[in-house]
């Protein structure tokens, strides 16, 4: 093993940053101005997005989580409202809804671990107000059927994209679809700023308000004002983060081509692995995919434990990732314990009903039991890279399919 055992690959994985990212950064440190409310950079940044995803508003924040929130607290969603999300994702995608004090309600997930539309239907109720959909791993959710269910009962839809920049449905941008887009900008995404997010939008009112409540709830257009005519936060993108992701935009095309020869490599070179116990998780026929993290499902014919699979790729220096369990089951869910002395939101008199988060989602239970993440899409990954991750699976499907 000798030198391989050197080649460590982790999921977050280095963005890949030139001299591009060094001559925006120092033009910021330069200028000796380094909150957006007196610089120029994250103003840019906006409209450098709005042209790429060709809506009329982006907002920038400080992550994804922060998108989201500001998504949820400028469509008025709060104490008894019901939001539908679902159940694989990231944490924030359901607790941002938290944040606002109202109730997430988990949807199971479709065969891609995305939203299936038929249970959002089951879980909807009088109080469902919004719909998080997150575009998992780089892929595009069933949207036709979702924007249907949204339209039909009047619901917000809410695009969680932060793993899907650049990823399109049926042609369309992620994040266009729904009311409102939101992204983050962490260092493993499509493009960074390190750590950074943005929120997108084609309706004025929303916009002005997503703005006013990242800006303390200081009215729009007077950034440096004294009174508030919203509770806000602080949720700013720092000028350096956003200049680091002013200048990943000129790379957004490449980074995306990359991760998509990366990942039609990667299905090529184990495709012969599908009668041996691994499946591979193709791109639904319906998406254009940007291929954020490479997933294989081990099938119980492969005589290993997930974690036994993981440990052994780390061995040979390959940093794979299992899931654990979808995010209705983390401990505060099921016992509803979020602030030490009460069960708010979920005993609020505004909502006034029981919810049970145990077994909500039955089949993204079973879904994430046998999933793995592997490295392999990222585009600083080569040829070489991809070969020797490849043969390090192999190797490892080898010894347990006899
Ligand atoms: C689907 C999804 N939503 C939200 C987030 C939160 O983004 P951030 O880490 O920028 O807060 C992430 C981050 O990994 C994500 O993958």
């Amino acid at each position: 093993m000798g030198k391989d055992r050197e080649r460590i690959y982790y999921i977050n994985f280095p963005p890949i940053l030139g001299e591009e990212e060094k001559r925006e950064v120092m033009e910021v440190l330069d200028s000796k101005i380094l909150v957006r409310t007196y610089g120029t950079k994250a103003f840019k940044l906006e409209g450098e997005l709005s042209n790429y995803f060709n809506v009329k508003h982006v907002i920038t924040c400080n992550s994804g989580t922060s998108a989201l929130h500001l998504a949820l607290a400028a469509l008025d969603i709060g104490p008894g409202d019901e939001v539908i999300v679902p159940p694989i994702g990231f944490i924030t995608s359901s607790t941002s809804v938290l944040y606002q004090n109202a109730i997430p309600i988990f949807a199971d997930v479709d065969e891609y671990g995305m939203l299936d539309p038929e249970d959002i239907r089951r879980k909807l109720s009088d109080k469902t107000r919004a719909i998080i959909v997150v575009h998992l791993m780089g892929h595009a959710a069933q949207m036709d059927a979702i924007m249907e269910i949204a339209k039909e009962h009047s619901l917000y839809l809410i695009e969680d994209a932060a793993q899907a920049i650049g990823a399109r449905y049926k042609g369309r941008l992620l994040g266009t679809l729904g009311d409102v887009g939101c992204f983050s900008l962490h260092q493993s995404k499509v493009i960074t700023s390190g750590e950074g997010g943005f929120v997108i939008t084609d309706t004025d009112r929303l916009a002005e308000k997503i703005y006013s409540i990242s800006n303390f709830g200081r009215p729009f257009g007077i950034p440096h004002a004294y009174s508030y005519v919203y509770m806000g936060y602080n949720y700013r993108i720092p000028e350096v983060s956003a200049a680091i992701a002013l200048a990943q935009m000129k790379g957004i095309n490449k980074f995306i081509a990359a991760r998509k020869r990366n990942a039609a490599y990667l299905t090529e070179r184990l495709s012969n692995l599908e009668d041996k116990g691994i499946r591979l998780l193709k791109a639904p026929p319906w998406s254009d995919s940007v291929w954020w993290t490479y997933i294989l499902t081990l099938e119980a014919e492969l005589k290993v434990s997930i974690q036994e699979f993981i440990s052994l790729l780390f061995k040979k220096g390959v940093g794979a990732m299992a899931f654990d369990r979808p995010d209705n089951l983390q401990e505060f869910y099921l016992e509803k314990k979020i602030y030490p002395h009460c069960l708010c939101p979920f005993s609020c008199p505004y909502y006034g009903r029981e919810v049970d988060y145990k077994t909500m989602c039955p089949k993204a239970e079973k879904l994430l039991k046998d999933r793995v993440g592997i490295p392999g899409c990222e585009p600083h990954l080569n040829k070489e890279d991809l070969d020797y991750i490849i043969s390090a699976i192999k190797d490892v499907v080898e010894k347990y399919n006899r």
